[in-house]
C-alpha cells in the first residue's frame, strides 16, 4: 500500500469483502461519492477492484486477507491504520453461506462460516469503534440479510449468523450513537452475485440468479442509509421489503418451509 499524500480532503472508508459481489458495489459507490477506500478480498480479485476504484479519481488500497483468521483481521487494521487517517467509514461485508444438510456439511465449514460471519465482525467492529470513539465521529455499515428474519433450513448455519450481524448492530448502534457515531444494518434480500454458487448452492433455487435483486440497487440502499444515518435498510425491490415486513407476523414453521424449498439441493 502506498501512503495517502495528496487526498487528505477525501475521507477514507474501509469495505471488507469488497472484491466482488455486494462489496465491490458499495465501494464504487462510495468512490463516486468522493471517498478514499481501503478494500479487501480474499482473492487477486482485490488488486483489480483496488485498480478500477482508481480509475474513478480516488485513492484505492488493496488488501488481501481471510478475514475468518484472527491474525489476518489484525494485519487489515495495521495495514489500515497505518495510512495515518482517520477512518470515516467501515463497511463490514464480507460473508460467505454454506449449502446444504446440516449433518452431511463438514463441522470446519460451518465454523468457518461462524469465523467470518460472526468473530471478524465482532474483532474488526471492536478496532473500529474504539478507534472512532475518541474522535467523537463515524459511521458503520454491517451486511446482514432477510435471512436473519428467519431460519434458513439448508443454510442452517448462515441465518443465525446473519441474524446476529443485525441484532449486534442494533446493540451497538445503542451505545455508540452518543459518541457521534452511526451503526446501519443492511439487509439484503437475495441479490445477483457469486454468493450462492460459493455456497455450494447452483443446485437449488437460489442458485438461478435471473430472479434476483440487482447488487448495484442493493449497494445504493445501503450506501444511501448509511450516509443519511439510518438504523437499518432492506436492500433490494418492492417484494423484498414486503417480505420482511409479513415474515414479522408468519410462523417459524413456515417461514422455516418456503425457505427450504428454495434452499434444498435437487
Ligand atoms: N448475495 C445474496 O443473495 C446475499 C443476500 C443477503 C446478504 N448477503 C450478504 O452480503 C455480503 C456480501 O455477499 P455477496 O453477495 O457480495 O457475495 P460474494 O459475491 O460471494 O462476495 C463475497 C465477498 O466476501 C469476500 N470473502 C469471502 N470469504 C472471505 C474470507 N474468508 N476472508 C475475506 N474475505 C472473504 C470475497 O472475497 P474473494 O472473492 O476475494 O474471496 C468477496 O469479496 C455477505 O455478508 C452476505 O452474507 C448476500
Amino acid at each position: 500500500m502506498t501512503p495517502a499524500a495528496n487526498s487528505a480532503h477525501r475521507p477514507l472508508a474501509l469495505v471488507t469483502g469488497a472484491s466482488g459481489g455486494i462489496g465491490l458495489e458499495i465501494a464504487r459507490e462510495l468512490a463516486r461519492r468522493g471517498h478514499d477506500l481501503v478494500v479487501t478480498g480474499r482473492s487477486d480479485r482485490t488488486d483489480s477492484a483496488a485498480e478500477e476504484l482508481r480509475r474513478l479519481g480516488v485513492e484505492a488500497h488493496a488488501v488481501r486477507a481471510d478475514l475468518a483468521h484472527y491474525d489476518d483481521v489484525e494485519q487489515l487494521w495495521q495495514q489500515t491504520t497505518v495510512l495515518g487517517r482517520p477512518l470515516e467509514i467501515a463497511v463490514l461485508n464480507a460473508g460467505v453461506g454454506v449449502g446444504g444438510a446440516f449433518a452431511d456439511i463438514d463441522l470446519a465449514e460451518d465454523l468457518k462460516l461462524i469465523d467470518l460471519n460472526v468473530k471478524s465482525v465482532v474483532h474488526l467492529a471492536k478496532r473500529v469503534v474504539v478507534d472512532m470513539i475518541p474522535r467523537r465521529r463515524g459511521r458503520i455499515l454491517m451486511t446482514s440479510s432477510v435471512s436473519a428474519t428467519l431460519p434458513t433450513p439448508y443454510e442452517t448455519t448462515y441465518g443465525p449468523s446473519r441474524a446476529f450481524v443485525y441484532m449486534f448492530a442494533e446493540a451497538l448502534r445503542a451505545e455508540v450513537l452518543e459518541h457521534g457515531i452511526t451503526v446501519t444494518a443492511l439487509l439484503p434480500g437475495a441479490t445477483d452475485s457469486d454468493f450462492h454458487a460459493n455456497a455450494g448452492m447452483g443446485n437449488t433455487r437460489f442458485g438461478d440468479n435471473s430472479w434476483k435483486n440487482d447488487k448495484r440497487l442493493v449497494a445504493r440502499q445501503g450506501v444511501d442509509a448509511l450516509l443519511a444515518g439510518k438504523d437499518a435498510v432492506v436492500g433490494g425491490d418492492r417484494a423484498t421489503k414486503f417480505a420482511v415486513l409479513r415474515n414479522r407476523f408468519l410462523p417459524e414453521r413456515l417461514k422455516a418451509a418456503k425457505h427450504a424449498r428454495m434452499a434444498r439441493p435437487s
